[in-house]
């Protein structure tokens, strides 16, 4: 279906935001106020202390391993059911990804395997909201306390997540989110941690903005003083940094989508929830469980399809009927990122040798991960009318029907 049948998702003030963006001086954030701005705003929805805006939710993982310490030899635990960017962000620290199996019906991972993969060089444990679901933090929390390691809370997927009545991104060391246009608030492309530590903030804030050292936790400008920045004897730089930074344009979309936030996840959990009516209408389809006293923001419903046992369609098929009767296109899970060509060719070792020269990865490492994830169906969640919604979960209702009959 074209995606003209959804209308817009730019219907607050992001066209009147951006227009003053293109009239005012600055479009970076080393001289703007629109970053400050939605940095501002981040922080203060999460009730954290800070919030640093990121060029995307990939550069902000980067960022924040590096800033809670994480560098070459040290080892950080992500999950096995996830996008391969928590272990491209791991790589780029030149860190050692372990992975954590996963929980078979909520798809998070699983803490008891996290208990089970730290050693003594584990410096980051890093906890993804898949689909928009909290993963069981209680547990992880305590672990990594015990040990003194840092939690990075990976929400690039969920916002206004719940768990256990704590908000999603209050609960890790730091938390990620992610601006890419497919997320439940977007600018295209971008992304913003939120953290109460002070001086985590102030790192992870210069590691975005080429070290510079006037940088600070909540001042992303860096022309503090015009007479001591132009003076050539200025020193600027005292972290090694990249650049990460935001532009003012991203900034302005994403504070105009972050002020009807409440309205945007509310209709990814309502259409979420039609589809989850017409899944209970068989067997073959199980959405991903949402344990008492979470809330699952619905960035996608994910489910397990068990209809090539059950009624003999494959996922294939299955997916066929549906998009040919005008449902939208059902996407599966991404492969388990440790059995991706980009690990398995290994041409990342490369990049340091002494790291990663007897590091493997071979099937077989996280079981639960590897039998589900063939199975998973991602129905689309991002509908900004109802009725549309409704449409679509009804030609699944419809097809369920069809194979019931048939
Ligand atoms: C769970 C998760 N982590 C990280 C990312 C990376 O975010 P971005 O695409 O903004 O770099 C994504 C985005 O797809 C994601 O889904």
């Amino acid at each position: 279906m074209p995606e003209t049948e959804n209308p817009s998702k730019y219907l607050g003030n992001e066209l009147k935001y951006l227009r003053k963006v293109l009239e005012g001086e600055s479009w970076s954030s080393t001289g703007g106020s629109w970053t400050i701005a939605l940095e501002r705003a981040f922080a203060k929805k999460f009730k954290m202390n800070h919030a640093v805006a990121f060029n995307s939710g990939t550069s902000t993982l980067h960022a924040a391993l590096e800033a809670v310490g994480v560098g070459p030899g040290d080892e950080v635990i992500s999950p096995s059911i996830t996008v391969i960017m928590d272990t491209t962000a791991t790589i780029h620290a030149n860190a050692v990804p372990v992975y954590a199996d996963v929980n078979p019906k909520t798809f998070t991972i699983d803490p008891k395997d996290v208990a089970r993969k730290i050693t003594s060089k584990t410096k980051a444990i890093i906890t993804v909201s898949i689909y928009g679901l909290s993963p069981d933090m209680d547990p992880i929390l305590e672990i990594a306390r015990k040990h003194g390691i840092p939690v990075i809370e990976d929400n690039a997927q969920a916002i206004l997540s719940y768990y256990k009545g704590r908000l999603l991104g209050t609960l890790g060391d730091v938390a990620s989110f992610s601006f890419e246009n497919t997320k439940h608030i977007s600018c295209g492309e971008g992304g913003v941690i939120v953290t109460s530590n002070e001086a985590l903030a102030e790192m992870a804030r210069k590691i975005g903005g080429h070290g510079f050292k006037n940088l600070k936790a909540d001042e992303g400008r860096v022309r503090l003083n015009q007479d001591v920045f132009q003076n050539p004897h200025y020193k600027r730089h005292d972290v090694l940094g990249w650049n990460y930074r935001l532009a003012e344009f991203n900034a302005a979309v994403a504070l105009a989508q972050l002020e009807r936030v409440d309205e945007l996840v509310d209709l990814r959990v309502k259409s979420a929830n039609l589809f989850i009516e017409a899944m209970k209408t068989c067997d073959y389809l199980i959405p991903q469980e949402q344990p008492t006293g979470y809330v699952n923001s619905y960035y996608t419903l994910g489910a397990i399809y068990e209809g090539a046992e059950s009624i003999g369609v494959s996922w294939e098929d299955f997916r066929k009927v549906y998009v040919k009767s005008g449902g939208d296109g059902i996407y599966g899970a991404w492969s388990v990122p440790y059995l991706e060509p980009m690990i398995a060719n290994r041409k990342f070792a490369k990049r340091c040798p002494w790291v990663y020269e007897n590091i493997i990865y071979e099937p077989g490492l996280c079981p639960v991960a590897e039998h589900i994830q063939p199975k998973i169906m991602q129905f689309k969640t991002n509908y900004r009318d109802l009725d549309l919604a409704k449409k679509k979960a009804d030609i699944l209702r419809g097809i369920i029907k069809k194979f019931a009959s048939s």
